[in-house]
């Protein structure tokens, strides 16, 4: 079906959005809200936006001329009689979009498409009171609507095949990137996105490293543009931690993507983020000062090397980490799904002069130090060793997998668990995690970087040290990584 009315109802941020892009796209758009003074803001906002489109070269002069024509604005739900589609943008709660929805269908006409704009609720539960469900489907645009491409365009087992057409060749015509998904909760992007955050807030709960230093680690040794505490500061504890609760209760509680209870105690505290000026970390005037900066290597330190595998030393030798005699007494070790306890115990070494180096963030020259419970002079040793030749170090407690490989671990084995289920194919998955929460790299992409048989191996030990059920490796890394296969065969 050809789509040349596009009905909006809510002229908040997320509805203006699609409103401006509608109209970015030649077509006639009826903004909807009970306030006619949203509807008078977001007229200006989305029309002073395509002027400055169109100053800076980004939009034609035609369709700027026509868009305040095309664009009317109602406060009555009876104006959207003559859409061919509309998409809901309202508060986020079942109660007023179901009614909404029945509304709706007795306004507009038996084909009209009936979209719904919700990151949380069922969509077939939005749509429970129609009674032509056929018709409805959900376009989950991410915010800013006009920078952001990606779009899930969410069906519902109800859902028809024509309204998924028509809804995913409206959203490429107007320059978007519709992904396929499924009424599940989270979607494909909020679902993926659990990983990153939730696994973030295990590392601290388990006293492994502070928020600074998780965050820091992301960043410089893995490429996120923001770590995960940073990043969920600025979404808003107020919204993720009801997300996170929401979409692990929607999977029946799998412990995969279950929070913490510090998660729950800044949001019970309203300690919201950037938003309240407190959340995991503090701005403005809370903020204080980073730490003292390091003093220099008296040049005094060496080491010794034992590495288990021999690949793996010469990965170090790579970046000039090479052994040498030992005046310090000091071992340094390579790990993969132990801790540094377990393969002191195994290995019949001194956990007090044993420090394990993680390599993952070396070609930056980052590296991350990790001891058992009391080595703290071993730590320094081989930290000042470092820092003496440019590196810059982060040191953490005890941990199955430091903190990078396990966060880039639990990544990949959510985006390989959604695979499994059928959330979307392999590539749906990354481009989706890339496009809708800049992920520098796509779960199973990660997975394929680090190398599946060291993400199977370093979750079968996560799962067996840790004893939870939360490290357990999805069927289809397992399969993979056995066979030898790439992550995204199917
Ligand atoms: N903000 C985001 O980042 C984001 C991202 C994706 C999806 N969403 C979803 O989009 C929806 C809107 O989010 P927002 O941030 O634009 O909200 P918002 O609060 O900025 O705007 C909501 C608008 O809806 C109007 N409204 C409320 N009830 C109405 C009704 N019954 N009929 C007509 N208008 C009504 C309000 O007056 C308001 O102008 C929510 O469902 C939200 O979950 C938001």
């Amino acid at each position: 079906m050809a789509i040349r009315t596009v009905g909006v109802v809510g002229a908040g941020a997320m509805g203006a959005g699609v409103a401006q892009i509608a109209l970015q796209g030649g077509l006639d758009v009826v903004l909807n809200d009970l306030s006619a003074e949203a509807l008078a803001k977001a007229r200006e906002g989305i029309l002073g936006r395509l002027q400055r489109l169109a100053e800076k070269g980004q939009l034609d002069a035609e369709v700027l001329a026509t868009a305040d024509a095309r664009l009317t604005t109602v406060v009555e739900l009876a104006g959207l009689a003559n859409c061919d589609l509309v998409v809901e943008a309202i508060v986020e709660a079942i109660e007023p979009k179901q009614a909404l929805f029945a509304a709706l269908e007795a306004v507009v006409g038996p084909d009209a498409i009936l979209a719904t704009n919700t990151s949380s609720l069922s969509v077939a539960r939005i749509g429970a009171r129609c009674a032509r469900k056929g018709r409805v489907c959900g376009l989950h645009f991410f915010n800013p609507v006009p920078v952001m491409k990606l779009v899930e365009v969410v069906g519902t087992p109800d859902t028809s095949d024509g309204t998924l057409e028509s809804a995913t060749a409206l959203m490429v015509l107007l320059g978007k990137t519709p992904v396929s998904v499924p009424d599940w909760p989270g979607f494909l992007v909020n679902l993926g996105g659990r990983a990153y955050v939730t696994e973030a807030l295990h590392v601290l709960q388990e006293g492994v490293a502070d928020v600074e230093t998780v965050d820091r680690i992301m960043r410089e040794a893995v490429g996120f543009r923001m770590g995960p505490f940073e990043l969920m500061d600025l979404t808003g504890i107020d919204v993720n931690f009801p997300a996170s609760t929401g979409i692990w209760a929607g999977f029946q509680n799998d412990p995969r993507i279950a929070t913490t209870v510090r998660h729950q105690g800044l949001f019970n505290a309203g300690r919201f983020g950037r938003k309240t000026g407190q959340g995991f970390h503090a701005y403005g005037e809370a903020a204080v000062a980073g730490p003292e900066p390091r003093p220099a290597d008296d040049g005094t330190s060496s080491l010794d090397a034992f590495l288990p595998e021999s690949a793996r030393l010469e990965r170090l030798a790579d970046f000039g980490l090479r052994p040498s005699e030992s005046r310090s007494g000091v071992t340094v070790i390579s790990l993969l799904g132990e801790d540094v306890t377990t393969a002191c115990v195994r290995l019949g070494l001194d956990p007090q002069r044993t420090v394990a180096i993680d390599d993952t963030g070396l070609d930056r020259r980052f590296a991350t130090l990790m001891t058992a419970p009391g080595a703290n002079t071993a730590l320094e040793t081989v930290r000042t060793w470092l820092e003496a030749r440019g590196f810059a170090v982060a040191t953490v407690a005890d941990s199955v997998g430091f903190v990078a490989p396990r966060l880039v671990a639990m990544i990949a084995n959510l985006g390989c668990e959604m695979a499994q289920i059928g959330v979307a194919s392999p590539a749906d998955i990354d481009m989706g995690l890339k496009l809708g929460l800049n992920y520098p790299k796509g779960p199973l992409e990660f997975g394929t970087w680090m190398g599946p048989l060291r993400v199977f191996a370093l979750l079968e030990g996560l799962q067996a040290i840790t004893g939870s059920d939360r490290y357990r490796p999805s069927l289809w890394l397992r399969r993979r990584a056995l066979l030898g296969l790439p992550l995204h065969t199917v």
